[in-house]
Order: structure tokens, then C-alpha cells, then sequence
């Protein structure tokens, strides 16, 4: 671990102008937005309880919110007449702001009520098992989100236990033959950061859970990484590797190193002259 180096996921606002920047550079949100399109109602289609008026919808790790509305749009026009109550779970307070802002532009007229938890889903469970509370979900979702926990077989054993009858988990996560699988575990050990990029189809097999698996292939443009001092470049790769201002902060040598390997043919590949990082994705809906 190099100690001049301080975690990026731990500066909420910094962290949110690197992910926007990640955001806009991969096409990420449209290829989920396709997933949502295409496959999500044959996922959805049987959720809730038979004669039931209202679904419950749980997202964890929310941040802003676009792929959220997206997934309620869709509940909601696949079970026309039932309510929405839909829980957030999201611990940076900037990344709700903008999520509470988008359901006021986008929201009004649908029958969608929500319910704000800024915390992690550490806390949430802690503060459910406290209570001795275990409100069940119709559907709940993670999404590119569970790097950031502190357990991934734990956080999928305790939120699977939430899901109702018929319900589904949806989980989607970078894939394990992608660019950022490659990077963590070269230089994952050498980061500060405590992200981790797992297996998650190995551990649903480990703690026995059904689910069917989605493969989405996607890009992100990291040509601006490799331009000292370029803005987006910088912010971007302080995304990739979890640490405010890496090029500044990082050792020279794991800096030279990381800035090499993210050409390599594990990571990227090179086209009309632009650096294009694997961002590939793996879908898994977890069943009941
Ligand atoms: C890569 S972003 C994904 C945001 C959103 N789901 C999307 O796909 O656009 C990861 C999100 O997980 C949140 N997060 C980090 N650690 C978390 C934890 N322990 N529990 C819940 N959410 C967490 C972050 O604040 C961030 O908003």
C-alpha cells in the first residue's frame, strides 16, 4: 500500500465529478438502458403478490439516480395500476441531491413514492437488524455498486433474504475478463483503496443462489488519461484507480506502470487513434 495516496470513494464530491466524467467518456448507461429496454420486463413480468395494489423496490447504491428511473419506468409500465414504493440506499449525499432532483423533473403524475436512506448498505442492514426489521422487496437491485462494499457474499446473503416471493435481485458489474478486472488485480494491492472487483457469479455459486447471467459489451474512451494535465483525462483516472489525483499522488514508478498497462491489450485497444478501455458488463438476476 503507498501511503501519500488517499481513496477517491471517500471524497464525495470529488468522487462525483470523476464518475460523471466516467459517465460521459462509456457508453455504460446506454447499454443498460438497452438491458432495461429489452430484458427487463421479461424479469419483472412476474414480480408481486397475486391481487397485490403496490410493489416495493429497493436500489442500493443508487448515486444519481438515471438508471434508477429508468428500471421504475419500466416496473411501472409493466404492472400499470399497482404503486411504487421505491427505498434508496445511497451514502453520498451529492449523488441524492441529484437523484431527488430528477425525480422532481421526471417523476410527477407516476405513482411512485420514495423513501431516502443516505447511508451504505452496511449501515442499512446494521440499522434494520437493530430494529429487528426485515421489510420484504419485490425487486431489488445493485448496480456497479458493489465494489464499495465491505462483503460482497455477506451484502448478497443479507439483501437476498429481503426479497419477497417471486422477487428478483438484479446485479450488474463490471466483467471479470474486463479492463478493470485486469488493472485491480495487478495493481489492486498497490491502491489505498479498500474496491474490489470480484467474481460475483462466483460467489452466487459459493453461497447457492439461482440466477441467469447477461454479457454487455461496452467501451469507454480513455484516450485523455495519457494527456498530462487534461482535466477529464486526470478525472478519469483517478476513477480507474480509486485515488484522488492519482498522477500527482501515486509513486512514480506504480504511476508509470499503471499508465502503461492501461494500453495493454488486457485493458484496452487502440482505434482511429483513440485508447478504448474493455468496460464490458455482467448482468446476473438473482431469483427468489
Ligand atoms: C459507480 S456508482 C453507481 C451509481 C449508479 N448505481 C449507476 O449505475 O449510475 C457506485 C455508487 O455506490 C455508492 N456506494 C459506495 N459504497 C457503498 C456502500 N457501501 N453501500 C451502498 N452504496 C455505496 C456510491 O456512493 C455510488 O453512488
Amino acid at each position: 500500500m503507498e501511503s501519500s495516496m488517499k481513496s477517491l470513494s471517500s471524497d464525495f464530491a470529488l468522487y462525483c465529478k470523476s464518475l460523471e466524467v466516467a459517465c460521459e467518456q462509456s457508453n455504460e448507461h446506454q447499454c443498460l438502458k438497452r438491458f432495461i429496454d429489452e430484458t427487463l420486463p421479461h424479469v419483472i413480468a412476474r414480480i408481486g403478490k397475486n391481487g397485490g395494489s403496490s410493489l416495493e423496490v429497493l436500489g442500493i447504491g443508487s448515486g444519481s439516480g438515471e438508471i434508477d428511473i429508468e428500471i421504475l419506468g419500466k416496473i411501472q409500465l409493466q404492472h400499470p395500476g399497482l404503486s411504487i414504493h421505491n427505498e434508496v440506499v445511497e451514502p453520498n449525499p451529492k449523488q441524492i441531491s441529484k437523484y431527488k432532483a430528477l425525480v422532481e423533473e421526471k417523476c410527477s403524475g407516476l405513482n411512485i413514492s420514495f423513501r431516502w436512506n443516505q447511508m451504505s448498505s452496511e449501515e442499512y442492514e446494521r440499522q434494520n437488524k437493530e430494529k429487528n426489521e426485515s421489510k420484504k422487496f419485490d425487486f431489488i437491485h445493485m448496480i456497479e455498486m458493489l465494489y464499495y462494499v465491505e462483503s460482497v457474499p455477506d451484502t448478497l446473503k443479507y439483501f437476498h433474504s429481503l426479497l419477497e416471493t417471486n422477487g428478483k435481485l438484479l446485479i450488474t458489474q463490471t466483467a471479470d475478463e474486463g479492463g478493470y478486472h485486469s488493472l485491480w488485480k495487478k495493481f489492486g494491492s498497490r491502491f489505498v483503496s479498500s474496491c474490489r472487483f470480484f467474481d460475483v457469479p462466483k460467489v452466487l455459486d459459493a453461497i447457492r443462489k439461482k440466477y441467469q447471467i447477461y454479457k454487455l459489451s461496452s467501451d469507454m474512451d480513455i484516450t485523455e488519461c495519457f494527456i498530462e494535465g487534461n482535466k477529464n483525462g486526470e478525472r478519469l483516472l483517478n476513477f480507474l484507480t480509486d485515488t484522488v489525483d492519482f498522477r500527482k499522488n501515486a509513486p512514480a514508478n506504480l504511476r508509470d506502470e499503471v499508465l502503461h498497462y492501461l494500453r495493454h491489450p488486457q485493458c484496452s485497444r487502440e482505434e482511429n487513434g483513440k485508447i478504448i478501455f474493455n468496460n464490458d458488463l455482467c448482468c446476473m438476476v438473482v431469483d427468489y
